[in-house]
């Protein structure tokens, strides 16, 4: 902590400016310590070093720790002279002089954001969040100390806006094996999760008031980061076969981006058909128009083959494919990436030296060698195994509980399935709220994943499995179905 700045300014009150030394060094860390500038716990320095920093003789210091501790302010302990607990107390006494409110306030577009369901919590069935308990977090440590420790002083510079080669080799490796990706390092560009992937798609690839295609239902996070762009989202509807635009969509709502979920449709989990990946490339390159693949959970396919992923279904397709590794590592990672057609690569390599410093130069090397190594890929087979389990037994209790009354939607792959309730007039946001009010079970409905203006037919709920423990299911679903059956 430094004190210059709070002792520069207790001198300068002229009512100070004529005591001593050393009652004005007591008196400005007792009202510090009085109004919370100073917290409970906080540990002073020591006299020596207070006293070098202020330009002041030990002996002040000395003089004003004494005082402070016979006070109750600070405790003397083998830490140094320490904050008092009781002195967070005093803090409400303390007046503080009246601010007015700020005038300032969020934009208009920032209170149009819509809240992301589930977002910020592990309650149970909150969708998104992987085992997180599962995590080899002692590996991970030892890939994060061997970055640090080859890591050069002259590499702790801005780093490379693109991001580290090492990973973006590892992961164009991983792509072209488990993705069927056509893709080479150059054209991935690393990124702070699918969130800032998507921000970076709408400033770089549209322009405001462009329309962007998004299905309906859909992916929320991907409507803040279009509506901040302020790009208009014109919902398509989904059905069993993913996005299905129909022939006028082309003609009269011809998009500049196209944002889709074909691997598994979030929220509903339906995958998309080799001919209407096929044909939503072909109309994209007519209509000039870019598809944002978010390819968010693929690497957990629980029943069939794996799926290749769009973008390397065509050489040079115009897709723009996003990955994360919020899900089959850990959200708080804050690492994902794009892989961007190759004609496109050298222009936004240019617009994000411009704009974008990037860093976090040990993670990303410490997360090329988790992918290099092998754990990536030992990781995701146990996970694959944990989570195929979990979304077992979640069916097979939707089924002996709720088999009457909705039908599960999405279970093949990934981390969430839907549960579609059969009576379509139900209030799912109601039932929603009474699920985490009266059991804490984050259950977000169906109709808050409406986007724009066309109404969508999913009444329900998103029920994420992969951090319930197996013999956790029946007991959750049972309440689940006690919350549905009183609300129907
Ligand atoms: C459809 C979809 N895409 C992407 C993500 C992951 O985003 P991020 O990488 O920003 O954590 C999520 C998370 O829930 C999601 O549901």
């Amino acid at each position: 902590m430094e004190f210059q700045l709070l002792f520069t300014a207790f001198q300068a009150q002229p009512a100070h400016a004529r005591w001593p030394q050393q009652r004005q060094l007591h008196e400005c860390l007792r009202q510090g310590i009085r109004s919370g500038t100073l917290a409970s716990g906080a540990r002073l320095p020591a006299s020596r070093a207070l006293a070098a920093e202020l330009g002041v003789a030990r002996n002040s210091v000395l003089y004003a720790y004494e005082q402070l501790a016979s006070e109750g302010f600070i405790l003397a302990s083998r830490r140094g002279s320490v904050v008092a607990p009781l002195a967070g107390r005093l803090v409400a006494a303390v007046p503080r002089p009246e601010a007015p409110a700020p005038r300032a306030s969020l934009s208009r577009r920032a209170q149009n954001m819509p809240a992301l369901p589930g977002s910020e919590t592990s309650a149970a069935f909150a969708p998104g969040v992987p085992a997180l308990g599962e995590f080899p977090v002692l590996r991970w440590r030892r890939m994060l100390d061997k970055a640090w420790a080859t890591l050069k002083p002259a590499e702790l510079n801005y780093a490379d806006p693109a991001g580290e080669t090492a990973l973006r080799e590892a992961i164009a490796g991983h792509l072209r094996v488990a993705r069927g990706a056509l893709v080479d390092a150059a054209q991935v560009f690393i990124t702070d999760g699918t969130q800032g992937s998507l921000d970076l798609c709408a400033r770089a690839f549209a322009d405001a008031g462009d329309k962007v295609w998004m299905e309906n239902p859909g992916y929320q996070g991907a409507v803040a980061a279009f509506r901040a762009a302020q790009l208009k989202a014109v919902g398509i509807v989904v059905d069993g076969e993913g996005m299905a635009p129909a022939a006028s969509d082309w003609l009269r709502q011809r998009p500049r981006l196209i944002y889709t979920t074909p691997s598994h449709q979030y929220p509903v989990g339906s995958v998309m058909s080799l001919a209407r990946r096929l044909a939503l490339i072909d109309g994209a390159r007519q209509a000039g128009a870019l598809v944002i693949e978010d390819d968010y959970d693929s690497e957990f396919r629980h029943d069939g083959p794996p799926l290749a992923c769009m973008q390397g279904l065509a050489p040079d397709a115009p897709v723009l494919y996003l990955g994360t590794f919020s899900k089959t590592l850990f959200p708080g990672l804050r690492i994902g990436f794009m892989v961007v057609p190759t004609a496109l690569a050298p222009a936004l390599a240019l617009l994000l030296d411009r704009a974008a410093p990037r860093g976090r130069t040990a993670d990303q090397r410490a997360l090329a060698e988790f992918i290099v190594s092998g754990q990536f890929a030992l990781h995701l087979r146990r996970m694959r195994r944990l989570y195929r389990q979990r979304r077992d037994a979640l069916v097979a209790a939707l089924a002996e509980h709720l088999g009457d009354v909705a039908t599960v939607h999405g279970g093949t792959a990934g981390m969430h399935l839907a549960l579609r309730l059969h009576d379509g007039r139900v209030d799912d946001v109601a039932l929603s709220a009474r699920l985490m009010a009266r059991h804490g079970i984050m259950a977000p409905a169906l109709s808050l994943h409406a986007v724009g203006l066309r109404a969508q037919p999913w009444r329900g709920f998103l029920l994420g499995y992969a951090q319930v423990p197996v013999q956790a299911m029946e007991p959750l679903v049972k309440k689940l179905a006690g919350v549905v059956r009183g609300g129907v």
